[in-house]
């Protein structure tokens, strides 16, 4: 956590770093690109508490399929295909 904090501080003094800030795009393995943005308020159903940030123990593709794939096919909104997800280059 410290160590994104003074990394955008770094970056640029003018960006507000407070503790919890999430990276923004996190790319994960078979080109799945994920956007923090653009799932905001729910911290919580992926972090372990609302305030999100820490490590997600066991992350993974297991962990990936069952609750990214999971809460998309139940609200019915985000991609549940695996090309939707991997995208290939
Ligand atoms: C859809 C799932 C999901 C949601 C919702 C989510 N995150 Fe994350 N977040 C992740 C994943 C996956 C990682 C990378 C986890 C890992 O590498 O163990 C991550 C990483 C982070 C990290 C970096 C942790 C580190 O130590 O490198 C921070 C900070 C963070 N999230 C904050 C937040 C905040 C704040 C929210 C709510 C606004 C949030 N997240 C919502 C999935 C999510
Ligand atoms: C709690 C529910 C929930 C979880 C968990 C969740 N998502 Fe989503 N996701 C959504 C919703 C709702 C949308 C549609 C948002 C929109 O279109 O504004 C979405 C959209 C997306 C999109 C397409 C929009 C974009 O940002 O490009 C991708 C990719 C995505 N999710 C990846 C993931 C991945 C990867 C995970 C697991 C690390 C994950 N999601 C976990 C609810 C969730
Ligand atoms: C909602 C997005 C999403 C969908 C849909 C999805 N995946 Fe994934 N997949 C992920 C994420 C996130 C990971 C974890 C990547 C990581 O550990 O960095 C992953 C991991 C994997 C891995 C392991 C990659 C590795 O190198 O360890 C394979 C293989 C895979 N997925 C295949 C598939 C297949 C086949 C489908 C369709 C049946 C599919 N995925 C659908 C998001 C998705």
């Amino acid at each position: 956590m410290l160590k994104i904090c003074v990394g955008l501080l770094v970056l640029a003094l003018t960006i507000p770093c407070y503790a919890m800030d999430p990276p923004k795009i996190l790319k994960f393995k078979n080109n799945v690109v994920y956007d923090h943005e653009g799932h905001q308020g729910i911290c919580n159903s992926c972090h372990d508490t609302i305030e999100g940030g820490n490590k997600i123990s066991g992350f993974g593709k297991e962990w990936a399929h069952k609750n990214c794939i999971g809460c998309h096919t139940r609200v019915g909104n985000g991609p549940t295909a695996c090309n939707d997800c991997h995208k290939n280059p």
